[in-house]
């Protein structure tokens, strides 16, 4: 007889899905191959971490120039690129144009269907390398301008910038925009990087999987609460209207982008760093008056947490990732509805670790489900229902 099988907590929560070496995801703490986010964030180029997250180690001099140099390379889009995002960008959403365009590069990749390793970390380069091509096309397209080439002499981050733009940016922004994708690189068994892998899991391509975490990236349960909380920022208005907003929203259960984490209770690690990025983009900035109204919002809910369910309470207890990302980006001039889509710059990265990771030790992922509805129903003629 068949053992009947045990059901998983709703959600998953706590289930360890599957044995990683990439990163490390504990309480108020972030490691990427045994390095502190902490002690990235303040010293590494974007690339340096991509590097690391792919070939398990930091590179040396040498190895950082042969990587960047191939990131270069790659930068430029097709044609058919260019023209299926010219057509899309009219009316899709960044997140819709980003990941039918990587879906798209599997059409033209010259390594398609080839799941090996060292396949596979090429497809890795060529991927990081034209996102952020893609999501500067996207922005310029919004505008009415034509997408402008590349700036081989800039890093990652300020190349981003400088196709966006059009100009170099300023280094401190460029600073901040490349921590920002070092603190965004890599989550663990995050909602997307776990659907990479099941997508990956089937043995089906690497595109495939990233297009699939994309999807998963999109919801505002995961990527999509940085877009939200600009939402909730720009709802709210202005400091002074947060305690009148706080005290409804927790009569009507309403969820607040920006705060709550599955597996961090105390505080997410990366958060800190966020925020102090945006407090001083803050300083001098005219306009909405965004990081006085996240921080009058998050002493507004510590305040009223007994009013919450214990549940809640604690839920609410932790700023997460997306909310201080949210106004950091805007301040650098990322249209507001547009952080999601910047966040899987950064994540790329890790996704293609993890797709590879999978692929180089892998087993269908296959979980089962606790049927809870009848049985023993039989047919009935169609003329009788
Ligand atoms: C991140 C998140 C999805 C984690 O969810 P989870 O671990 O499944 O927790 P649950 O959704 O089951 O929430 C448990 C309780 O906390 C509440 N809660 C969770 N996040 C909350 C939030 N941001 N604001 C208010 N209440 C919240 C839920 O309503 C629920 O309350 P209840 O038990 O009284 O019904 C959740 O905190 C959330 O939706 N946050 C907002 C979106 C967000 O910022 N996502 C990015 C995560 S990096």
């Amino acid at each position: 007889m068949a053992q009947a099988a045990k059901s998983a907590p709703k959600g998953l929560e706590g289930v360890v899905a599957a044995s990683t070496a990439i990163s490390l995801v504990q309480d108020d703490r972030l490691i990427y191959r045994g390095y502190s986010i902490d002690d990235l964030v303040g010293h590494a180029e974007y690339e340096e971490v991509a590097y690391l997250l792919l070939n398990g180690d930091l590179p040396d001099r040498s190895q950082l120039r042969d990587f960047k140099a191939e990131l270069v390379r790659h930068r430029p889009l097709s044609p058919f690129v260019r023209d299926l995002l010219a057509e899309m960008s009219e009316h899709a959403t960044a997140m819709d144009v980003l990941r039918t365009a990587a879906s798209a590069l599997s059409a033209e990749d010259p390594e398609q269907g080839d799941n090996s390793q060292a396949a596979e970390y090429r497809k890795s380069i060529r991927l990081t390398a034209k996102l952020p091509t893609m999501l500067a096309a996207y922005i310029r397209r919004r505008r009415g301008e034509q997408p402008i080439p590349q700036e081989p002499s800039l890093g990652h981050a300020a190349n981003f910038a400088h196709m966006t733009w059009g100009e170099k940016p300023h280094p401190r922004a460029a600073e901040i925009m490349n921590a920002a994708f070092i603190l965004q690189a890599e989550h663990g068994m995050n909602a997307s990087t776990f659907t990479a892998r099941v997508v990956a899991g089937t043995e089906a391509d690497m595109h495939a999987a990233v297009a699939a975490a994309f999807a998963a990236l999109k919801g505002p349960l995961h990527g999509g609460a940085t877009d939200g909380t600009m939402r909730l920022l720009d709802e709210i208005g202005t400091p002074e209207h947060v305690e009148a907003f706080v005290d409804r929203a927790i009569e009507r259960k309403y969820k607040f982008s920006g705060f709550g984490h599955r597996v961090y209770l105390t505080a997410d690690p990366r958060a800190k760093h966020l925020r102090r990025f945006a407090s001083e983009l803050a300083r001098d900035r005219q306009g909405p008056r965004y990081f006085e109204i996240q921080e009058a919002l998050v002493r507004a809910i510590a305040e009223r947490r007994p009013k919450m369910s214990p549940a809640a309470a604690a839920k609410v207890n932790v700023v997460n990732v997306d909310y201080y990302a949210a106004t950091t980006y805007t301040y650098l001039g990322i249209p507001a509805d547009l952080g999601t889509s910047i966040f899987a710059l950064g994540r790329i990265a890790g996704w293609c670790a993890h797709i590879m990771e999978q692929h180089g030790d892998n087993r269908l992922i296959r979980p089962e489900s606790e049927y809870t509805g009848p049985t023993g129903k039989t047919w009935v003629p169609i003329a009788e229902r």
